[in-house]
């Protein structure tokens, strides 16, 4: 079969730039991206390109050349699956809120309704792609929704997990270092490898059977947040002994076995993903009765809260024992450098342990609004809306968020905090002023020679 319409329910993170990118280089393809969210769809229409709904480099300049060519945002799902050969699930998949597997397991829900939306509707054979991230076996339950439908027509289902970072999702797409097609039949797989062909070098197209495909998403996210754990749980072992775990990594990072990249030491990892997607593999662990297995990967999480956790409670040790009415200017709430997107955020999990202590919390992040940052700490419901608003205030100006502040927190390494003029930020500061490093991005001794005591992750 020839693919010529492509239609991709979820307009989110990775819908967005997956799709952009195909779009950009199949230009024979139509590609309509569907969402229930008609304010999402509105801000992907939007003629100003600063108001898209999705902060990446790179992904306006696509936009602007394919939309309303042969990229489309619209909220008719049906037309769209009616009109398509192919369709991407790229919905969210998040932690169970509630029931069996609460804090667990992935809320499924959101893929149901995709594959019985599809049921309903289809009036031709198509082929059905599963994107999101998804528990092993998911695609028998997408199979058996699809084929007791009642349809006559005949439904393929693949499995093609996204592997895109956020901040460089559209390099990721252009260059990936693999795509992963897992599939029952041959003739479905080879229609989607001949769509990534366009612009994948083959060998760089790797095949292989559903449920091979769909754990090793997880499996490639838990290895992931595993190294980045790994390396925070030395930095402590650091702090203690006088080692730097900067120079450690790069040692062990040094070895091909171990390799350089994802080993930088933080205040922890954010990000709607790592965390969710460990949970879900314990949670499958478990219910295969492998208690080991879940346990050796629940311990990536663990150390995780344990890193977030230690970094607020040096902060308030070091400022004498108490933050109470003290001003903390916070630079960063996103969860890593390049991208709008805060889930997970480890700013979110220290500002409510600061707010705990009655610290009053002043942030400056270049693409997060004081809106979301608010958003972000009601939906932890730890507090009134009131009392967060009362507590976090937030600057268009890194000058103003840190003026009279008592402490630094970088909690995100954008690059723009490495050029400030950190010896006004220090002079508009109160003395003794602190900086706590969450991402190493500042200089030990150039700080120390401004005046500011410095601490860092393991150093
Ligand atoms: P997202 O929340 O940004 O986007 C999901 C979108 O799906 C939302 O806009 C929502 O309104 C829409 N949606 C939900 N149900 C719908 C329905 N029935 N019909 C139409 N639209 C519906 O999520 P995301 O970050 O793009 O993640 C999507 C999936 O991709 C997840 O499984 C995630 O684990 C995986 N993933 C994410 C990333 C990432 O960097 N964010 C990377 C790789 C894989
Ligand atoms: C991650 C994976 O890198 C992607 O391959 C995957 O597709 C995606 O999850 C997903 O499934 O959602 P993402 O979460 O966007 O991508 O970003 P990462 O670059 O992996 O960073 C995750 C978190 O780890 C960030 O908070 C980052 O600051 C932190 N990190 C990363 C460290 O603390 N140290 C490191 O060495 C690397």
């Amino acid at each position: 079969m020839k693919i010529k319409n492509i239609c991709c329910i979820g307009a989110g993170y990775v819908g967005g730039p997956t799709m952009a990118v195909i779009a950009k280089n199949n230009p024979n393809i139509n590609i309509t991206i569907v969402d229930i969210n008609a304010d999402r769809i509105a801000a992907w229409n939007d003629s100003d390109l600063s108001k898209l709904p999705i902060f990446e480099p790179g992904l306006a300049e696509i936009i602007k050349s394919n939309r309303n060519k042969n990229l489309f945002f619209s909220t008719d799902i049906n037309t769209a699956i009616n009109n398509s050969e192919m369709i991407f699930i790229s919905v969210h998949t998040p932690t169970k809120t509630y029931g069996k597997g609460k804090g667990m397991a992935s809320d499924l829900k959101y893929i149901e309704l995709c594959a019985r939306n599809i049921a309903e509707v289809a009036k031709t054979d198509k082929i059905v792609v599963e994107k999101s991230t998804l528990p092993v076996r998911t695609a028998e339950t997408i199979k058996s929704i699809l084929h007791n439908s009642g349809s006559d027509f005949k439904f393929d289902i693949l499995s093609n997990p996204e592997f895109l970072a956020e901040g460089t999702a559209v390099n990721d797409l252009l260059n990936p270092d693999r795509v992963l097609i897992g599939g029952e039949s041959d003739e479905a797989i080879e229609c989607l490898a001949n769509i990534y062909k366009s612009w994948v070098p083959q060998e760089k197209i790797l095949t292989t059977n559903l449920w091979s495909s769909e754990l090793s998403k997880l499996t490639a996210n838990a290895f992931l947040a595993q190294r980045i754990s790994s390396i925070n749980s030395i930095s402590e072992l650091c702090e203690q002994t006088g080692a730097n775990v900067n120079e450690v990594a790069k040692a062990i990072g040094m070895d091909s076995r171990i390799g350089s990249k994802f080993l930088h030491a933080s205040v922890g990892f954010g990000g709607s993903c790592f965390q969710k997607d460990i949970l879900n593999l314990v949670y499958i662990a478990k219910s295969y009765g492998l208690n080991e297995v879940a346990d050796y990967w629940e311990q990536v999480i663990l150390m995780n809260d344990h890193q977030k956790r230690r970094f607020s409670d040096r902060l308030i040790k070091t400022l004498y024992n108490t933050v109470s009415g003290k001003k903390i200017g916070m630079l960063g709430w996103a969860f890593k450098k390049d991208t709008n997107d805060t889930r997970e955020s480890a700013a979110i999990y220290v500002t409510d342990h600061l707010l705990n202590e009655q610290a009053n919390i002043s942030v400056y992040d270049p693409k997060v609004p004081h809106n979301k940052i608010q958003t972000d700490l009601n939906y932890l419901n730890t507090r009134t809306e009131d009392e967060n608003e009362a507590g976090v205030s937030t600057s268009s100006s890194p000058y103003d968020a840190l003026k009279d502040a008592h402490a630094v927190a970088i909690m995100t390494e954008w690059d723009e905090f490495k050029t400030y003029d950190w010896k006004k930020i220090y002079a508009d500061m109160k003395k003794p002023a602190f900086i706590f490093d969450g991402r190493n991005i500042l200089e030990k001794s150039e700080m120390e020679k401004i005046g500011f005591e410095y601490y860092s992750i393991g150093q």
